[in-house]
């Protein structure tokens, strides 16, 4: 054996392995790119079997009480890992960490930390030192951006970027100010330094990131100036963002889109409820009648706008004409995707105090119907794509056709299409869309 190998054997030996397993939202996907960037600077490699791990990090998401369930479920499997070997370090981060962290070490004792979506910056160094006791850091920092670090990404063709972190809407509903604090932005000139350095490593589109994602502000540069800068990064070719609130959407954002190429036209927009009653009470800043023109004003940007949304049924109050009212804005608006969900109460919230006035099988019920609904729309709103000609990103081989590739419009539907030579990743192909359902849009390269 070479003295090469030994000394590589070796240090592989003595290198800690990290595993982490991600819950929730976009943004918590993105932390733990953070998290692995951090990881790898103190030496760890990321592996992708939590039997290989020397440290395994569940991501948490604590938005509705199925979300910590699971959680809760995972952690009791993954504690066989740790009851094999007891020098495993078994952690929770994320979002569940702030919310129910007293609860959480009640329920499993063997957890050995607890570590909030404001404490990562320390945490791989902490844990190489750490002793017997679980180590417990769930305190919010204001001004945490995470802005000087870089997360370790997988190259790939789509690369999502925080932007702003925390919350300041206070919606009743909603845990997220309570366990990812208040809102700050990543200074432009950090973001933009982060955008050119992906298209030079091969990504061709990036994601902005932000719960609120268009109240960007980082004190001199908002978001519709963002948005501008952005669309001259070299060899960038599309720009998403992901959550904007209605409220936030100012004339300075919808000018930006229109008049930047780069933006593309497709907008996730929650709207939670067609009704003014249920809306004014989840504190939500906005009437129906407000929306709707938003709706009309980005149609108005461009005509080929796709637009998708959260709905929530069961919400504290909401009654069958409220429960209708939403079913009509649906039809109205004719979404081209919604993500639905039952009203969840979480600890903490102001709704939360709330008497829950709809059973739990109404909430089914109007769950059911809402989805139906919309997946009909769906439906609808693709067929509309057949006979068109779609530019493409390609992604890669599909994931159910053999033979099949990949990709985006720029509506962010899935395009797959034949190709016996499967275009490079990266690519934009023209794609005649001749079937679609109500999630893909099947094709042929065009001429
Ligand atoms: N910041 C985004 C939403 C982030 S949470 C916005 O304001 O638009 C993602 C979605 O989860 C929300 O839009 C809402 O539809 C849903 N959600 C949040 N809290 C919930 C709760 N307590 N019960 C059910 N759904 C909830
Ligand atoms: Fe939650 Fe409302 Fe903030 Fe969205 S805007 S994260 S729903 S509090
Ligand atoms: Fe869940 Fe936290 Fe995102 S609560 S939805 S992971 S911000």
């Amino acid at each position: 054996m070479s003295e090469g190998s030994q000394i590589r054997e070796h240090s592989l030996e003595v290198g800690r392995r990290v595993y982490i397993e991600t819950y929730g939202c976009q943004m918590n996907l993105a932390d733990t790119e953070l998290l692995l960037g951090q990881f790898r600077r103190c030496g760890y490699e990321p592996v992708r079997d939590p039997a290989m791990a020397d440290v395994i990090l569940l991501n948490t998401c604590a938005i509705r009480e199925h979300a910590e369930e699971r959680v809760v479920g995972r952690l009791g499997d993954l504690y066989r890992y740790k009851a094999r070997r007891p020098d495993l370090q078994l952690g929770i981060v994320g979002c569940m960490a702030q919310h129910v962290r007293d609860r959480l070490l009640e329920r499993l004792p063997f957890v050995d930390f607890v570590v909030g979506p404001d404490a990562y910056r320390r945490l791989p160094e902490v844990l190489q030192e750490s002793g017997r006791d679980p180590y417990i850091d769930v305190r919010l920092d204001r001004s945490e951006t995470y802005a000087d670090l870089e997360p370790h990404r997988e190259a790939g063709v789509r690369a999502w970027v925080t932007i702003m972190r925390g919350c300041n809407k206070f919606c009743t509903f909603c845990v997220v100010p309570f366990v990812r604090g208040r809102e700050r932005s990543v200074p432009a000139g950090v973001v933009l330094r982060q955008v050119q350095q992906l298209a030079e490593q091969g990504f061709r589109e990036v994601v902005y990131l932000g719960q609120t994602v268009n109240a960007y502000h980082d004190g001199e540069v908002d978001f519709a100036t963002l948005l501008r800068r952005t669309n001259e990064v070299p060899g960038l070719l599309r720009i998403r963002f992901t959550s904007p609130h209605p409220a936030d959407m100012s004339e300075a954002t919808l000018e930006a889109m229109a008049t930047c190429v780069k933006v593309c036209p497709q907008v996730h927009l929650p709207v939670q409820s067609g009704s003014d009653h249920v809306l004014h009470r989840m504190a939500r800043g906005y009437t129906v009648e407000q929306y709707l023109r938003l709706v009309e004003k980005l149609r108005n940007v461009r005509s080929d706008m796709a637009l998708s949304t959260d709905i929530i049924v069961g919400f504290p109050g909401e009654t069958e004409q409220d429960f209708e009212a939403t079913l009509r804005l649906l039809r109205e608006v004719k979404f081209d995707q919604a993500f639905m969900f039952q009203y969840s109460a979480r600890s903490g919230t102001k709704a939360a105090r709330w008497p829950e006035t709809v059973s739990p099988e109404e909430k089914l019920r109007r769950l059911r119907e809402v989805i139906a609904l919309q997946e009909a729309i769906a439906h609808e709103r693709n067929q509309a794509w057949v006979g068109k000609r779609v530019e493409v990103l390609v992604e890669g081989p599909a994931r159910k056709k053999a033979g099949w590739t990949a990709g985006k419009t720029p509506q962010f539907k899935t395009c797959v299409f034949p190709a016996p030579q499967a275009p490079v990743p990266g690519s934009v192909v023209t794609v005649a869309v001749r079937e679609a359902n109500s999630h893909t849009l099947f094709g042929e390269l065009a001429a």
